[in-house]
């Protein structure tokens, strides 16, 4: 990936690879939807955008991305492969049939979605992941609600590194023992429903008065306090002046208190724990 022509700062990977460090996520954005939604994300100035095989609509995704004309080499596209899909032959068919949805030859960014534990399938899955990597077929090799458990798995059966792990992260869940891994072992933290999925978060009183305080929006303010802290974060909205907001976050700086008291709102987990969970 060369250099990003609008104003989100890159952050290196582990591999020497860019990522931008703010990304426009489309989970739930339908099928029908996804076309238009990404086009106007990249007209916002995105260059990563995140998807999924489970959420139906690479296919939209990857028609924004050949309308826009952005050359493919100022784009980070991420995708990723779906618990159905673990194993080794299945993981190059799952694969293929993304890359055929998204229209690319080169993938920038391959995840496994979930851990799934119970099927005991992710290090093999792993494996098959690296060879596409060691293929030149993508780029990037990582994974997605991964806990310390598992990474340290990876680590001991496989050689090669996760560039980043994508977590549920936000201030109800500033998951620090997870994050001390990564810093640690040169993984980078990426962090999905960054703004918790919008109501609630967004509501609190205690943010609502902050963002009051700075000036800013509410999910400004939470966006903000992700890339202090040097995550990536990649929100979701089908809201033109939405994504523009969520990308305003280069020109205030929230203070080291009103870091810390968001930290501290540990409101608790929105979706899945991998730990236990078994799509
Ligand atoms: N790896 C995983 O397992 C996993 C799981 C979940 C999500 N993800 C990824 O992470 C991305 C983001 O997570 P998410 O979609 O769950 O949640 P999110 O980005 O935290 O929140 C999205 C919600 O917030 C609203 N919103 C967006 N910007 C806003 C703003 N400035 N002010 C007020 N509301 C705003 C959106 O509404 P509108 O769209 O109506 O504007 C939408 O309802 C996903 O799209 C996906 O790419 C990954």
């Amino acid at each position: 990936m060369g250099e990003i022509l609008s104003s989100v700062p890159m952050v290196q990977m582990n591999n020497g690879v860019q990522i931008p460090q703010v990304g426009y996520g489309v989970f739930q954005v339908p099928a029908d939807e996804a076309a238009e939604a990404t086009a106007n994300a990249l007209e916002a100035g995105y260059r990563l955008i995140d998807t999924a095989a489970i959420y139906g609509n690479e296919k939209g995704v990857g028609q924004a991305i050949a309308d826009s004309g952005i050359p493919l080499d100022e784009l980070f596209i991420t995708t990723k492969l779906w618990t159905s899909e673990f194993g080794t032959d299945s993981v190059q068919r799952a694969f293929d049939a993304s890359m055929h949805k998204l229209g690319l030859d080169v993938l920038d960014c391959y995840l496994i979605h979930w851990p799934a534990p119970a099927k005991d399938l992710y290090v093999e899955s792993w494996q098959a992941l690296s060879r596409l990597h060691s293929e030149g077929r993508v780029r990037s090799i990582g994974v997605s609600n991964f806990t310390v458990d598992h990474l340290v798995r990876l680590a001991d059966e496989t050689s090669v590194t996760p560039v980043l792990n994508q977590i549920e992260l936000h201030p109800g869940l500033p998951q620090n023992e997870l994050r001390e891994y990564h810093a640690k072992h040169d993984i980078l933290t990426q962090a999905w429903s960054p703004i918790g999925q919008g109501k609630g978060l967004l509501d609190s009183p205690f943010i609502v008065a902050m963002a009051e305080r700075v000036g800013r929006t509410p999910a400004q303010v939470v966006l903000r306090w992700h890339l202090q802290q040097d995550i990536v974060v990649i929100p979701k909205t089908v809201t033109p002046s939405r994504m523009r907001e969520n990308l305003e976050l280069f020109d205030f700086v929230l203070s080291d208190e009103d870091m810390a008291e968001l930290s501290a709102m540990n409101s608790g987990r929105l979706g899945p724990d991998p730990a236990t969970f078994n799509p």
